[in-house]
């Protein structure tokens, strides 16, 4: 795994030797179907029209190679063909610089045909899908309870107020006409706390609703913080993980290389997208539409088949986002630890949008280092002499990752 990133310095082609092959490790060929077999084995290197890619564009291809066997034969096993000393062989591999095709493994009889027919007869254009509208976080601005409680209080007072005004001013236009003294005029608070005195009972129902919308409210809060399990931005480019991770059966660390080696598993630059996107340029959902901004990304032309514009570096909105004095590594679950990706991210395979699935909480990490067995601690050397004590001080019971000291506050805490 370490050829994609670390040494760039390796030849061309290892890189595209590697990347096929980390490629077609995760494909099977256990369908016939033609399309999904050329994008998953050969669309890395081959358009179907007339631009190159690593080998040739496949447009007319069987009308140029010498026969309907040939192809067979050089698709299951090039590296054959070559070998016998076959003179159109010999040619296309100098045409191409002398980069060998990379043998496919697995590849049936059957499926070879049913790829051909694919290569001589692409279907014909498709009805470009609608867009469907990409799920966004976004809080409906609903009315806040609590806020209705306010207004109802703010409206009885006023009318308690008019009422009482209205009230005053009656009782002492009758004073008035019957020659007594006038009432003394309240303020507002006053008349309030009257009404209050003659009203217990409505009173303290209030009471009681206010208190328990303001806890309900603050519990709200309190929730919320720091957890942001179901958030789901919408991206720049429709990127969809169930077409490359669930329908095409693309490795994730394909992508995510960092996931192996390093703290964080980082997302693609551009150019892995580029190296299956020059030959793909249109998708079954989405069209020829959110690809050309692969394109544009990247500054390729695709009518030239040239990269002609500079690089525009795509913003991706960060799903997930750990407090920055938490230390978590992937390689240390995922390559050490054993850990599957799909248990702290979910099935990413079915997700057109990729979501946080987990709370990424402190309680979270623990619960898991609870209840994880370390794997590998018996026959991993790095961990021979700890397993020994480990297993004296546990006798018996399963060693979990906390047993390992992996809650100790520093393990996490920087
Ligand atoms: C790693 C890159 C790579 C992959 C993957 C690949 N090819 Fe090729 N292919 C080449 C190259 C390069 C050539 C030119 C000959 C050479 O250099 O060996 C070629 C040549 C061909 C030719 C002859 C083209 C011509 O113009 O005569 C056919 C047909 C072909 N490939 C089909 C396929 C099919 C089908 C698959 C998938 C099963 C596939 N290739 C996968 C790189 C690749
Ligand atoms: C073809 C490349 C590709 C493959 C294969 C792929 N991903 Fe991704 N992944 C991306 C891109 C691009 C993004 C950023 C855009 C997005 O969030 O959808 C991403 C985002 C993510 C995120 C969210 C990152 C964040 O911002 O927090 C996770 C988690 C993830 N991928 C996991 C996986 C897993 C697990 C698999 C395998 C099942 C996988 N990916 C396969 C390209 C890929
Ligand atoms: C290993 C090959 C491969 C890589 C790498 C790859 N893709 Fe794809 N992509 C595909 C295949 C295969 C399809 C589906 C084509 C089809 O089914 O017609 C596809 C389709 C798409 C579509 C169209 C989906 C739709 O809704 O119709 C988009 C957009 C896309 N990819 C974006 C990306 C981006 C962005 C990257 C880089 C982060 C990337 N791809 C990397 C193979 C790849
Ligand atoms: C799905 C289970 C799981 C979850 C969730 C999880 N871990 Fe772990 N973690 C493991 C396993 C298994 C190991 C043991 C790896 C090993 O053998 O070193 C481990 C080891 C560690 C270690 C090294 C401990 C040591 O003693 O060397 C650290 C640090 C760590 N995890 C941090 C985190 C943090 C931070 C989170 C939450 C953001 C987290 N982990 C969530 C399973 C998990
Ligand atoms: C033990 C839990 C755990 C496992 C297993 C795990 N991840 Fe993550 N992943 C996380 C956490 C936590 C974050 C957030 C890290 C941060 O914000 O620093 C994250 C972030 C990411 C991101 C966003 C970019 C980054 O590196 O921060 C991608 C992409 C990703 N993971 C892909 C993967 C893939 C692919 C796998 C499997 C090969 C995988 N993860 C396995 C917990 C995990
Ligand atoms: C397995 C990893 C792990 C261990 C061990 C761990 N923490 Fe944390 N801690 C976290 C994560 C992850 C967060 C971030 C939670 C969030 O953002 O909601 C966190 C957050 C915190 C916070 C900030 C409060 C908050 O909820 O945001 C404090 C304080 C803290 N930890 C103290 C400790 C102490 C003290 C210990 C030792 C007893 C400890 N932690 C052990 C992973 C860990």
């Amino acid at each position: 795994m370490d050829t994609i990133c670390n040494k760039p310095q390796k030849t061309f082609l290892a890189i595209i030797s590697f990347l096929f092959l980390s490629l077609s490790f995760s494909f099977t060929s256990e369908a016939q179907d033609g399309e999904k077999l050329f994008k998953q084995n050969c669309a890395v290197c081959h358009s179907l029209g007339k631009n190159k890619i690593v080998g040739p564009g496949l447009e007319g291809v069987s009308k140029r190679v010498p026969s309907e066997e040939w192809m067979i034969k050089w698709i299951t096993n090039n590296q054959e063909v070559l070998k016998s000393g076959d003179e159109y062989a010999k040619k296309i591999l100098a045409e191409s610089g002398g980069i060998p095709m990379t043998v496919v493994p697995n590849l049936t009889e059957a499926d070879v045909k049913a790829m051909i027919a694919y290569i001589n007869a692409p279907p014909a254009e498709v009805a470009v899908a609608p867009v469907t509208p990409v799920a966004e976080k976004i809080k409906k601005p609903g009315i806040n309870p609590l806020a209705i409680l306010f207004g109802i209080i703010a409206i009885l007072i006023i009318v308690v107020t008019i009422l009482r005004r209205l009230n005053y001013s009656l009782s002492n236009l009758r004073n008035k006409n019957e020659g007594l003294t006038p009432e003394p005029k309240y303020s507002v608070w006053q008349d309030l706390k009257i009404w209050m005195a003659d009203h217990k009972r409505t009173v303290a129902l209030f009471t009681i609703f206010i208190t328990l919308g303001v806890l309900q409210a603050s519990w709200d809060s309190l929730k919320e913080i720091g957890i942001y399990t179901g958030y789901q931005p919408s991206q720049p480019i429709a990127f969809s993980h169930k077409i490359h991770a669930g329908d095409n059966a693309i490795n994730c660390v394909y992508c995510h290389s960092g996931a192996e080696k390093s703290k964080t598993a980082g997302i693609p630059t551009i150019n892995v997208c580029m190296n299956c996107h020059k030959g793909i340029s249109k998708g079954p959902v989405t069209g020829t539409k959110e690809i050309a901004k692969i394109y544009d990304a990247a500054g390729w032309d695709p009518d030239k088949a040239a990269y002609t514009k500079p690089e525009k570096p795509v913003q991706w909105v960060k799903v997930h986002a750990l407090a920055d004095f938490v230390f978590f590594s992937h390689q240390q679950h995922v390559v050490v630890g054993k850990q599957d990706c799909a248990n702290c991210h979910g099935d990413l395979k079915t997700m057109t949008v990729a979501k946080q699935m987990q709370p990424l909480t402190m309680v979270w990490c623990i619960n898991c280092h609870k209840q994880t067995e370390v794997p590998g601690m018996k026959d991993n050397p790095y961990y021979e002499s700890l397993h020994k004590k480990l297993a004296e001080k546990f006798k018996g019971q399963p060693i979990t990752v906390d047993k390992m000291g992996g809650i100790e506050c520093a393990k996490c805490h920087y």
